[in-house]
């Protein structure tokens, strides 16, 4: 298992672009979140099998946040990047830019953090690469992520009490 080559982010950094078309816009004409989210999804999910070469699922999805809304006929760039990589799991993290074709102006409308776990064809976890740091952000933001995956995995397990409480009828 700890054989498994250290991989660099910039290996498996993950761009994609879209067109923001009606279909996926609400009743304001702006993105529907849940399509943003989609997106968000499958970038990760690249970026993540990417760097261990193996088919991953996702585990969590956090820090999610709109900053601004996009409008129809805008185009829509994710980026991906690993964050840090644990043992079999790895957190990804993805900014989504809005871009008005005709000014060629740029905004940050979303990012999200993502954690995926690699499996085997039989469900089984796999170990993923260590992730080399090329300079200090990456080894900052790395700490920083091992601080969130403590935070992450504490809220998991605490038996949180809205979990039950979705599940009951509305008083
Ligand atoms: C994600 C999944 C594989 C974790 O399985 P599990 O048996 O709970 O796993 P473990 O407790 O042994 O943890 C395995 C790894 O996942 C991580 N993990 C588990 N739950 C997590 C969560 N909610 N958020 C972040 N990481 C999580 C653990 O930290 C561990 O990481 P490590 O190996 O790097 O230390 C399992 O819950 C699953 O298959 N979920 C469904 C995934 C899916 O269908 N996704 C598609 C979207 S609907």
């Amino acid at each position: 298992m700890s054989e498994l080559k250290p991989k660099q982010a910039s290996e498996s950094v993950t761009e994609m672009t879209q067109l923001l078309l009606p279909g996926d816009a609400n009743a304001l004409g702006a993105a529907f979140g849940g399509s943003v989210m989609g997106w968000i999804d499958i970038c990760a999910a690249v970026c993540a099998q990417r760097h261990c070469r193996q088919t991953v699922v996702t585990a969590s999805m956090d820090d999610l946040h709109f900053h601004a809304p996009i409008t129809v006929g805008m185009a829509v760039t994710l980026k991906a990047r690993v964050i840090a990589a644990f043992n079999s799991s790895m957190e990804i993290g993805v900014t989504v830019f809005s871009e008005n074709p005709h000014t060629g102006e740029r905004k940050l409308t979303t990012s999200a953090l993502l954690t995926f776990v690699a499996l085997d064809h039989e469900g089984k976890k796999l170990q993923v690469p260590a992730l080399l740091a090329a300079n200090e952000a990456e080894r900052a933001a790395a700490a920083d992520a091992m601080e969130r995956r403590a935070d992450r995995l504490a809220r998991k397990d605490r038996g949180a009490r809205w979990l039950a409480l979705v599940q009951q009828p509305a008083a």
